[in-house]
């Protein structure tokens, strides 16, 4: 018995693989390395003392992944392969429906060839769109994607749903992550983007580090506290454990479809990640107040009642804790996997 982890090798995948492992599952990880590195995955056997099986294999290649099926007995896939950048997808909007709507629905039928009908996607509070108020819950109407990135997540849930509502075996458990930053305690694996960083986060600490000369912070002039954008920033560790009593949850029994926000439930402006950061680590961050970026919201953060209701899962770990991760992974790894 194993979970199949699509993406381990990125940075969501590779926390998840870590405390998967620590939960005492056996995983076999496959990736195409388009934005990751393999040495992630020694680094995950490195911090667990534990081995598993990787394939470099695209989840397009339908004869690649059968293969992995044949080869394991995959009980479950916790899917995150795909691409992720806001801005990329909308200058190459037929590459994201390709590899991740294309990617999901070859993966799908790979796993109903090979009788594995459990999966636990990667989805986003992006599809959430332009029109809802936070706190998002999970009942509010999806939809309202403002870019092609957040359509492939949105229609992604519905290609799932109607799978669930197809064939009463499968089940799908959409977890809606909120911002991802943090990195694992030991400063061994992280966020490792490749080029000029687009999230906050990552951009902060290149600043700190001194790769990059100064932070634009997009618009202080939104209907927050201070002007700048809110979001809610969770921890991946505290992300990875979600994933952890997901698949839990879908082994444990029928489930169908079920959708859980993945957030902490606060929300935090750009300068208090600034101010924070600063606290949390002593480094001074250089930065401007320039326009807004398009297509960003206000306000965006969670209710994350529902992963506690059902899944037992909440958020444990706090802001400054996520800073001073953040930057150990970055000030350990100033070239991330390379160094
Ligand atoms: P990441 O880029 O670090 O990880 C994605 C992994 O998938 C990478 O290792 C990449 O090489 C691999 N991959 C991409 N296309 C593939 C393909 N066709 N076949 C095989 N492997 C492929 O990104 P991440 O931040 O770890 O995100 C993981 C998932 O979570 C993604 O689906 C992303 O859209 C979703 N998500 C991320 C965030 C975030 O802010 N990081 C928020 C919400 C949702
Ligand atoms: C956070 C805040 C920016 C960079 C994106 C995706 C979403 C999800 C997570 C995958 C905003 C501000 C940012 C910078 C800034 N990804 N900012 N200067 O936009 O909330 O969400 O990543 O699913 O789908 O849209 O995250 O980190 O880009 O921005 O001022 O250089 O920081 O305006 O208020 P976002 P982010």
């Amino acid at each position: 018995m194993a979970i199949l982890v699509t993406g381990g090798a990125g940075f969501i995948g590779s926390h998840t693989c870590v405390e998967l492992l620590n939960a005492g599952y056996d995983i076999v990880v496959v990736d195409n390395y388009y934005n990751s590195s393999p040495k992630s995955l020694d680094r995950v056997r490195e911090l667990t003392g534990k081995d598993f099986k990787q394939y470099e294999c695209d989840i397009r290649d339908s004869e690649g992944m059968d293969k992995i099926f044949k080869e394991n007995k995959i009980d479950a896939v916790i899917h995150f392969a795909g691409l992720k950048a806001v801005g990329e997808s909308c200058r190459k909007p037929m590459e994201y429906y390709d590899n991740n709507i294309g990617g999901t629905v070859k993966l799908c039928q790979v796993m109903r060839d090979n009788g594995c009908k459990n999966i636990v996607f990667s989805s986003s509070a992006t599809v959430y769109g332009m029109n809802n108020v936070s706190p998002l819950k999970e009942t509010m109407k999806a939809g309202g994607t403002t870019n092609p990135y957040g359509t492939t997540k949105y229609m992604i849930e519905i290609i799932l749903e109607d799978i669930c509502k197809a064939d009463e075996e499968w089940n799908a458990t959409l977890l809606r992550y909120f911002n991802p930053i943090g990195a694992h305690k030991s400063g061994r694996i992280g966020e490792n983007p490749n080029g000029i960083p687009n999230n906050l986060m990552p951009y902060i600490t290149q600043v700190a580090i001194g790769r990059l000369p100064c932070l634009s912070v997009f618009g202080n002039d939104y209907d927050t506290p201070d002007g700048t954008g809110v979001r809610d920033y969770i921890h991946v560790v505290d992300l990875a454990d979600g994933h952890v009593k997901a698949v839990k949850n879908i082994l444990e029994g029928k489930k169908g479809v079920q959708i859980f926000n993945l957030g902490t439930g606060k929300g935090y402006s750009v300068l208090d990640i600034i101010n924070g950061f600063e606290k949390a680590t002593g480094v001074k961050i250089n930065y401007k107040i320039v326009d807004r970026r398009p297509g960003d919201i206000a306000t965006c953060y969670s209710d994350p009642s529902k992963a506690k209701e059902v899944l037992g899962w909440e958020a444990k770990r706090d802001i400054e804790e996520m800073c001073e991760d953040s930057w150990r992974w970055q000030s350990q790894n100033p070239n991330g996997f390379e160094d």
